[in-house]
């Protein structure tokens, strides 16, 4: 079995799956309520989390998997792209067990793990397919012919979606990180209520921060009674902006690209009125749509490890290349 290990933005997440993609355990701690006053992640704060949370979540995992490490015959981590001290923690953590172990380790990247969340089981997808990428960090259009990689369609130009859900939030007093809160609250209201614009830029790439501030505009003119009351409209029109931006995109790429699947993964394909509108897509089940450890194991039976002891000095890196 393979152990998955992602500590690249505020969750600390270990998991076990095996070469056929079944998943034994997958333990997710999430420092959210950690970082919430602060109203967005503290790099300094998630690596030290990380830091306490890496050996418990590892023995949870080992746990829930009724196994050992004996059991684990290759180890993958993501090593980029994320928050540096972050992916830092995972990293060594990484290399210290496949080191101690004689093991080969897989070097993953964040992205490809998201992608790999739908090659687990039960219902495995199989390439070639569409695949939007829509997280709190990234906002992608990928073209999926193989298991091991992909090429960038699009890509967004400012904000990530999970961003402008999160900036949405705030705006809305609906707390961090707001997307699932937003969600929540949107179920309430008109979607019509409000016509907030969603830039058309050339190609297939995206732009957010217009949307934005048009929600900005409209709170700031709100007294705060009237804010209260109009709130689940405000969210509902808002997020249909953002799910119009991401369907339309997805769909104009996969005609064009002559796509006959389209796969949605990253936290905001956690999103409801995003899953009821792509209804057609293959959807990453809920709990692998935000970050985890399974998608990263995932990956790494698609890509080649480095035998023991080539990864010792493997680095991690912030931004995609
Ligand atoms: O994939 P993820 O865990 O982290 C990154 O790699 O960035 O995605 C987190 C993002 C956050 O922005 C969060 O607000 C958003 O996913 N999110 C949602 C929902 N659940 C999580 N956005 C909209 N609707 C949701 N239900
Ligand atoms: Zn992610």
């Amino acid at each position: 079995m393979i152990l998955g290990i992602e500590t690249s933005c505020d969750e600390t997440a270990v998991a076990l799956v095996t070469q056929d993609g079944e998943v034994l355990a997958n333990v997710v701690a999430s420092q959210a309520e950690l970082h919430a006053r602060y109203g967005g992640v503290v790099p300094e704060v998630a690596s030290r989390r990380h830091l306490e949370l890496a050996a418990p979540v590892l023995t949870e995992a080992l746990e829930q998997g009724k196994a050992t490490l004996d059991d684990v015959e290759a180890v993958a981590v993501t090593y980029g792209p994320g928050l540096i001290g972050a992916l830092l923690v995972g990293l060594s953590a990484a290399k210290a067990l496949a080191w101690s172990r004689r093991l080969p380790l897989h070097p993953v990247d964040h992205l490809h793990g998201h992608v790999s969340s739908l090659y687990l089981q039960p219902e495995p997808l199989e390439p070639p397919f569409l695949c939007l990428l829509a997280s709190g960090g990234h906002t992608l259009l990928l073209d999926v012919r193989s298991h091991a990689g992909y090429d960038v369609v699009g890509t967004t130009l400012d904000d990530a979606a999970g961003e402008a859900f999160d900036k949405g939030a705030r705006l809305l007093g609906l707390g961090y990180p707001g997307g699932a809160a937003l969600d929540r609250a949107a179920r309430n209201g008109d979607p019509g209520a409000y016509s907030f614009p969603v830039a058309r830029v050339p190609g297939f790439d995206f732009s957010f921060s217009g949307l934005k501030t048009a929600l900005l505009y409209a709170v700031r003119d709100l007294p705060a009674d009237e804010l209260e009351r109009r709130r689940a409209d405000l969210a509902a029109s808002y997020q249909r902006a953002i799910v119009r931006a991401l369907v339309e995109r997805t769909r104009a790429a996969a005609a064009e690209r002559a796509s006959e699947q389209i796969a949605v993964v990253g936290g905001v394909a956690a999103n409801s009125e995003l899953r009821a509108a792509l209804g057609e897509a293959a959807l990453a089940p809920l709990d692998l749509c935000t970050d985890n450890g399974a998608m990263i194991a995932s990956a790494a039976r698609f890509t080649h490890g480095l035998p023991f002891p080539e990864y010792l000095a493997l680095d991690a890196y912030a931004t995609a290349a």
